[in-house]
């Protein structure tokens, strides 16, 4: 069955090639930082953020495990971003939520994902990508995905194409994949 991830992987895929530099906005347990590394090789670089040690060793560990050394781990809120790059990013990878198996009160908040989110259009390159994929239930998120997807509904569709993958007849609010492109 079809899952958001599929849609990142389809844009990580198709965007990303050798010497690419990219960005993990949400570390967590290290799945897309793993993915971007592959996708951009030894010559390309990863940045990945968290405001969580714990999430930042367990993505060291796996990336040291697959044996990549590509990749910057930042402790930090992807909303600074700004301070630690300054080179144009081909892709930013959003997973909002919290740390699975983790605490529930670290999950990501509207003010800092669309402070990040505007930080990332300025970093794009021509042909990046930018992709945010909403969690939200009825316990969490829902504040956050109402703040940000009425955000995108801002963003200047002259300049930025924003593509919204609602998996439409599934229940218990499935997750939302939002894919901005440069026009
Ligand atoms: C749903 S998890 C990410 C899952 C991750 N992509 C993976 O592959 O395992 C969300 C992560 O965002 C982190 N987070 C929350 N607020 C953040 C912020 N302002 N800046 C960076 N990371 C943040 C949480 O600590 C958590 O690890």
């Amino acid at each position: 069955m079809l899952q958001p991830q599929n849609i990142t992987d389809y844009y990580i895929n198709t965007h990303l090639k050798s010497g690419s530099v990219a960005i993990d906005a949400t570390a967590g347990n290290g799945n897309d930082t793993l993915k971007l590394c592959k996708a951009v090789g030894e010559n390309g670089k990863v940045f990945a953020f968290d405001i969580q040690k714990q999430a930042l060793d367990t993505t060291a560990a796996r990336l040291c495990e697959e044996g990549f050394e590509n990749a910057e781990l930042i402790l930090d809120s992807h909303s600074e971003m700004d301070k630690y790059i300054t080179s144009e990013c081909d892709a930013v990878i959003f997973n909002l939520g919290y740390l699975p198996g983790g605490d529930h009160l670290l999950q990501t908040k509207a003010e800092t994902t669309i402070d990040a989110i505007e930080k990332s259009l300025a970093l794009l390159s021509e042909h990046g990508f930018i992709s945010v994929t909403v969690y939200y239930g009825k316990n969490s998120g829902t504040a956050e995905k109402e703040a940000v997807m009425e955000y995108m509904r801002t963003i200047d569709h002259k300049k930025y194409t924003v593509l919204t993958c609602d998996f439409h007849n599934r229940p218990n609010n499935p997750p939302i994949t939002v894919i901005i492109t440069k026009n």
